[in-house]
């Protein structure tokens, strides 16, 4: 019998660090309820074929043949795949169908959600169980292609769920977060933008200047603990403005866009608590938050300068077997 397996990762918002937390510094994280879903059926064809039907793209790779892949959008699943099946010294022919709720390269975490899915499905067909911490090393294989120096803080949120502090090759730190949490606005600018690309131009940045960039970098991750404190005391007045104080020293180390601070702007000025540009920046994705009384007049403030607008909730399904 051939068999089917349905696996789906979330996508995430970073809520305040970004960049910082790839030099060392903590930041926060939640999953949120869009998903990236992998529908894997095992084969017989002795290859690897994975099919992107929001991408419209897909790619065929023979298990054993001696040839290198060839190195298209696809090619870092195909080496979360690979990194799991040299794990079990096995070679399972299957054919991987990808589809996604995700924005793409917009600062949600698709480039995370997507391989992590597809590792748990593998993983599942040959293990029969989800074991997160492979399905996230896997996973890691396709970040380090996507770009060189990240965090791990997208397939740690992407495999895990909920809301967590997260700081590099520590045990990130889960957060429970209030009931009367304010909702949160993702805002797209519509531009996008590699991430890899931006993460680089803060590398550069920083070695340029260390000793202006530096306590940039190392204040951003301070604010992301005054903002862990301001959730404890369900004081959000104090966490919006955090989150509004970091898009700004965001945009000191380069990563803003026009269009991202125009939306900073925008819900600020109409009642947002606080307002920042989520993930690498340069285009992308922005957040707001608002309490619930003001979400229709902030939404149509932003709506107004020709932004696609919508409230995410909190998620707390990481990885899932779905079938
Ligand atoms: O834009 P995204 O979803 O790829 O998020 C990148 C977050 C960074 O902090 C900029 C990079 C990283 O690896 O943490």
């Amino acid at each position: 019998m051939t068999r089917e397996i349905l696996s789906s990762a979330p996508a995430k918002v970073i809520l305040c660090g970004e960049h910082a937390v790839v030099y060392g510094e903590p930041a926060l994280v939640t999953a949120i309820n869009l998903k990236a879903y992998c529908r894997l059926t095992e084969t017989k064809t002795g290859k690897i074929e994975i099919v992107s039907k929001n991408l419209g793209k897909s790619m065929s790779y023979t298990l054993d043949s001696r040839e290198e892949p060839s190195k298209n959008e696809l090619y870092p699943i195909l080496r979360s795949l690979l990194h799991i099946l040299d794990k079990f010294d096995k070679r399972v022919s299957a054919r991987i169908e990808i589809s996604s709720e995700i924005p793409v390269s917009a600062g949600l975490g698709s480039s995370a959600a997507v391989p992590v899915a597809c590792s748990a499905a593998l993983y599942y067909l040959i293990n029969g169980k989800l074991d997160r911490e492979a399905i996230m090393e896997a996973a890691r294989e396709a970040e380090k292609i996507i770009h060189g120096r990240p965090s791990g803080i997208d397939t740690m949120i992407a495999t895990f769920g909920g809301v967590y502090a997260y700081r590099k090759f520590e045990e990130p730190i889960k957060i429970d977060v209030p009931k009367d949490f304010p909702k949160i606005l993702v805002i797209d600018t519509g531009v996008k933008r590699s991430t890899g690309a931006l993460v680089e131009r803060v590398r550069k940045l920083k070695e340029r200047y260390p000793k202006v960039i530096d306590p940039v970098i190392h204040a951003i991750g301070r604010l992301t603990i005054e903002a862990i404190y301001a959730i404890f005391d369900r004081d959000y007045e104090r966490l919006g403005e955090l989150l509004t104080l970091n898009h700004r020293l965001l945009s000191a180390i380069g990563v803003s866009h026009e269009q991202l601070d125009l939306i900073v702007k925008t819900a600020v000025e109409n009642g947002a608590l606080g307002a920042k540009l989520t993930g690498a920046g340069g285009g992308g994705c922005a957040i707001a938050i608002c309490y619930e009384e003001h979400v229709e007049h902030v939404i149509n403030a932003l709506k107004a300068q020709g932004f696609k607008c919508f409230s995410v909730n909190v998620s707390e399904d990481g990885v899932t077997i779905e079938e």
